[in-house]
């Protein structure tokens, strides 16, 4: 691989032409990515282990030998099962009328199918199928976005991949180096979807002192121009992992609605909440986090729990474009994009830029 003013240890150990990550639950943005000389990392979190298997078998059909990887979200404490009716069955009725009141308030159609985070139980039982069909993969790399068990590090590597592990805060970068992991993602507070509390400019170097060479540090949360990619070179990180710009490229599918808010989303229209998953995730604020931060109604549940409770409402919200509930998780960087862009455009500036701002 020739090297250029954005080569560093990470293009070279995975055989990239950049050290730009994209991170998309879109399979034409991560083959794109890949295309345009970045790896292109595909979230299957919320994907059955069969998904998996085809959309990494596709991928990789149509990358041939570039790097590309899989992302799963593997917190802890889930239920064993992925048993829907023992899930429901805990539901406080407070929550229960609240859903209600928000389909009726709100005009959502109640269509009886699930959403993206109902369609199964987040449990061990899953997390173990979907890892399975990971390390069965032909994907070179895997990453961990929330937590690094030691076990799935273990077993990642055993099959010869790529461990990288997402973290947020420097004792989740000290776990994840015991665990084993080859890279380390240091995500900031202007990330998009679940986001920790330490601002990207204090955690990447801290994350690059602490981790002191032994592994390659990315930086995550609010990357968002090739001048961001420079500085994140200037803070320690050998590469970027990016999630928010390509919400609004022209190979992502997204709503005319959607796309409409994102494009003119400043970063004062992101809001950190709960209302999602019941974890914090940063997402454009909307009539539905502004309904679960309000005063005298119910807070959000824990991780599993809050899927199911609010997963078929925001599926149904979603199918049906029921605005003002309509909204999705994207980073404050989202004021950058401001018009579509085909993935490659958008690689093709982030490389310019950044290259001409590392030379000077
Ligand atoms: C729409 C969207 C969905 C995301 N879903 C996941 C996910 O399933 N797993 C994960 O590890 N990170 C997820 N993330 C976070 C990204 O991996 C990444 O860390 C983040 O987007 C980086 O910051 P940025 O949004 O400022 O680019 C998501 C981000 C976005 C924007």
């Amino acid at each position: 691989m020739a090297t250029h003013a954005l080569s560093t240890r990470v293009s070279e150990m995975l055989g990239a032409k950049y050290p730009i990550f994209g991170f998309t639950h879109e399979i034409d943005v991560v083959v794109e990515v890949c295309l345009a000389g970045g790896i292109g990392v595909y979230g299957g979190t919320r994907n059955t282990p069969e998904e998996i298997t085809e959309a990494l078998e596709e991928i990789s059909s149509r990358v041939g030998d570039l790097p590309f990887g899989i992302d799963l979200v593997l917190p802890k404490n889930m239920p064993e099962k992925n048993n829907r009716e023992e899930i429901e069955a805990e539901l406080p009725n407070a929550h229960r009328n609240f859903v209600d009141h928000l389909y009726e308030k709100y005009n959502v159609p109640r269509d009886n199918l699930p959403g993206a985070r109902s369609r199964f139980v987040r449990s061990e039982e899953v997390a173990r199928n979907q890892l399975d069909a990971v390390l069965r993969s032909d994907a070179k790399i895997f990453a961990m976005g929330v937590g690094s068990p030691p076990e799935m590090i273990g077993a990642a590597k055993e099959f010869g991949k790529t461990v990288l592990s997402l973290v947020g805060a420097p004792r989740h970068a000290e776990k994840a180096l015991d665990a084993g992991a080859d890279l380390i993602v240091a995500q900031g507070y202007d990330a998009g979807a679940h986001t920790g509390e330490i601002g990207t400019f204090s955690l990447v170097p801290q994350i690059v002192d602490l981790v002191a060479g032994k592994v390659p540090v990315l930086a995550a949360g609010g990357v968002a121009t090739g001048r961001h990619i420079a500085a994140a070179f200037a803070l320690g990180a050998e590469g970027v992992w990016m999630g928010t710009p390509w919400l609004t490229t022209k190979e992502h599918n997204t709503s005319p609605k959607m796309l409409n808010q994102l494009l003119n989303a400043s970063s004062n229209d992101t809001v950190r909440s709960r209302s999602d998953s019941g974890k914090t995730l940063r997402m454009i604020k909307s009539a539905w986090s502004e309904e679960w931060d309000t005063e005298g109604n119910p807070k959000p549940l824990q991780m599993p729990y809050h899927d199911i409770l609010v997963g078929d409402l925001l599926g149904s919200i979603s199918r049906h474009q029921v605005e003002p509930l309509l909204h999705q998780p994207a980073g404050q960087g989202i004021a950058f994009f401001n018009e579509v862009k085909t993935v490659r455009e958008t690689m093709e500036a982030f490389v310019a830029e950044a290259s001409a701002v590392v030379q000077r």
